[in-house]
């Protein structure tokens, strides 16, 4: 299997605090990896060294045979990775459909010189990527909510519309942090399956989540890390039953 992406001996520190504390992962392409762990165990922040958010204090971030360590973020999105946020980052009064757009514009051809003196073409390009972003809606169920507000959504759809926004995109890596959090029984149980189906269509997923339900059923591999170490990796299996990972979580049902 070929590797997507991996991190070798990351560390970030702010201030006195070592947040990520010399990782290592590798995400092969078509998996689902899951990195789990207790609050303020350095997930958010191991996602923050990947996507260009923070240049590592050490280490290195490669990205299909590609070194992409301390690259500036629109340039990792161009790269081929998106990703979710913890809280949800819609533009809320924007319809559906443009929220999806932005996400496409990132990697259009289009310039200022190309706007001003090929509008015909402009609009051509225009037209062709709302078709594009309306598949993409199709694809994920929220097609008949193209025009609808995207806080007028139900919270699950958010979600899942943030999503469709990495998607857009053009990503072929998706980071997604906590994409459960929030979310009722009903709601996580439908993510699970859009996130299965992610990975039937060619993407490869790496997701932070609490939800260990969610991510005992959907990860091919699971990451655990605590105080900005990695303590454990393995199948779910294997880290459902790793003493290191249930002292980590103390009493809490991994
Ligand atoms: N920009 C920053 N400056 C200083 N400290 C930070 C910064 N970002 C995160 N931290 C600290 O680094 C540690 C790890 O935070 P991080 O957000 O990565 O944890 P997390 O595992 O994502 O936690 P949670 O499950 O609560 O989201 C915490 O102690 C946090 O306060
Ligand atoms: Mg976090």
């Amino acid at each position: 299997m070929k590797t997507m992406l991996e991190l070798k001996n990351i560390t970030q520190v702010f201030g006195g605090l070592v947040a990520v504390n010399d990782v290592s992962i590798h995400v092969d392409e078509k998996e689902i990896v899951g990195l789990i762990g207790p609050n303020g165990a350095g997930k958010t922040t191991t996602f923050n060294c990947i996507t260009g958010v923070y240049n590592p204090t050490k280490g290195k971030v490669i990205f299909e045979d590609r070194d992409i360590t301390g690259k500036p973020v629109h340039e990792i999105t161009k790269d081929g990775m998106a990703r979710t946020f913890q809280n949800i980052r819609l533009f809320k009064s924007l319809t559906v459909l443009d929220n999806v757009r932005i996400g496409m514009h990132i990697r259009s051809k289009s310039n200022l010189f190309f706007d001003a003196f090929h509008l015909p073409r402009r609009n051509k390009a225009e037209k062709e990527m709302t078709e594009e972003c309306m598949k993409l809606l199709a694809m994920t169920g929220l097609a008949t909510h193209a025009d609808d507000r995207a806080d007028s959504l139900p919270y699950g759809a958010q979600r899942r519309l943030e999503i469709v926004r990495a998607m857009a995109t053009g990503a072929r890596l998706l980071l997604l942090d906590e994409p459960a959090a929030g979310m009722n029984e009903q709601e996580t149980a439908e993510l699970m399956e859009f996130i299965r189906e992610l990975r039937d269509k060619g993407y490869t997923v790496f997701l932070i989540e609490h939800d260990m339900k969610l991510v005992m059923n959907l990860c091919d591999r699971i990451y655990v890390q605590n105080q900005g170490y990695l303590i454990a990796d393995g199948t779910p299996a294997e880290i459902q039953s790793n003493q290191a990972v249930i002292d980590a979580y103390l009493g809490e049902e991994v």
